[in-house]
């Protein structure tokens, strides 16, 4: 089988991920890296035995290199248009981080380019592997938990909190990052929505930052935040599901806490980041006794991204795999978000069967 060769682009803490995944799948081969950091580009180079002619400081030169099969991008924010765009232009199979674009206008414009020459690619919504996450939809699918009416969803951090006097860095400013927590952990909600119930119908939101000003590490000076750092909001889905939704930077005690809880008819389900391979599921045992269990997930819902996105690189279609549509409808999703907040309404998403790609 075709061993690919992947031209890695940002070099700073999610690649460590990236790079240890491809090396657990195999059939893959970091052929070319790219970072504006010289050092990082250097150092990084020297780990993965680059050699020099494959370190490049301009990403533009590394996707249009006839040795590199596929492209992975890791950078901040405002550069994954531009890659995408870049992608596009050279018809270059990609694997990008999310959030799709810094803004919606970028989404749009992405595609406009996509519609006519589309080019295998795949969003980094990594959380879709989460094996507790995939079994939760093989069991609203399968109508285990009966109609499914309502559900919340949190993710929560506490990196971000009066606690921890994190600095300002580039995850707190506009013109990188777009949004705070709402693009960063606010996609990854919108994206486990869509992935389990489908479209969103409408939502009405609140964007905050209630830490309103951080210590620049450069300038030892207090910088004005605005990028939210707390995010709650409300949604109907494409089946009438009701969902509630919240996520924080400032959760005090929460490392990593993505989880859901799904309300149906039959039943309700629970899953969460902090046991990934179980689910707690309520069901009736018999008739009107309720029983709880702790359930392992099937083996056949413990898939990889990497292995989707082989599976995607050998022509596949693999079944839930996040693409550029997801992308894009996750950063429709997000600007809507936006929307609501800033001129206080619910704000009706389009009708996906109003699009081609529907
Ligand atoms: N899927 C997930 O769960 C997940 C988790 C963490 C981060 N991320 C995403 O990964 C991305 C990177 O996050 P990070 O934490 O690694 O950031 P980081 O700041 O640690 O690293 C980003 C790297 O990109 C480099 N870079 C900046 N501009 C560049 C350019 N024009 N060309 C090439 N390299 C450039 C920087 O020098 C740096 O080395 C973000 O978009 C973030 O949303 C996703």
């Amino acid at each position: 089988m075709k061993t690919y060769r992947i031209g890695m682009i940002g070099l700073g803490g999610m690649a460590h991920s990236h790079i240890r995944w491809m090396a657990e799948e195999g059939r893959y081969e970091i052929a070319a890296v790219s970072d504006v950091n010289e050092k990082a580009l250097a150092e990084k180079g020297d780990a993965l035995g680059i050699a020099p002619g494959k370190r490049y400081a301009d990403f533009v030169q590394l996707i249009a290199d006839p040795d590199v099969d596929a492209v992975v991008s890791v950078t901040p924010n405002h550069i994954h248009a531009a890659i995408i765009r870049a992608c596009l232009e050279a018809g270059k199979p990609f694997l990008a981080e999310k959030p799709f674009t810094r803004v919606f206008e970028e989404a749009t414009a992405l595609l406009a380019q996509y519609e006519p020459r589309p080019v295998p690619g795949m969003i980094g919504f990594s959380y879709r592997y989460t094996p507790a996450f995939r079994y939760a939809r093989e069991l609203v699918r399968e109508g285990k938990l009966g109609t499914v009416r309502s559900f919340s969803i949190q993710y929560l951090q506490s990196w971000g909190s009066v606690l921890n006097d994190t600095p300002y860095i580039w995850r707190f400013d506009p013109e990188i990052t777009g949004t705070g927590t709402l693009g960063d952990l606010g996609s990854h909600m919108i994206d486990l929505a869509r992935f389990l119930f489908g479209e969103f119908k409408e939502l009405s939101s609140q964007l905050r930052t209630l830490v309103p000003e951080r210590r620049d590490p450069a300038t030892g000076r207090m910088v004005k935040i605005e990028v939210d750092d707390f995010v709650s909001f409300q949604g109907l889905m494409s089946g009438d599901e009701a969902g509630i939704f919240q996520s924080s930077r400032n959760a005090v005690g929460s490392g990593n806490q993505h989880e859901v809880t799904i309300y149906g008819d039959d039943g309700t389900l629970h899953a969460s980041t902090l046991d990934p391979e179980r689910v707690v599921w309520t069901r009736e045992e018999a008739p009107g006794r309720l029983a709880r269990a702790v359930v392992d997930v099937p083996a056949q819902c413990k898939v990889t991204q990497y292995g989707d996105f082989l599976s995607l690189l050998d022509g596949g279609t693999p079944d839930g795999l996040p693409d550029f549509m997801d992308g894009y409808r996750n950063q429709e999703v997000l600007d809507a978000v936006i929307r609501a907040s800033r001129e206080r309404r619910t704000i009706g998403l389009p009708d996906s069967s109003d699009r081609k790609h529907g």
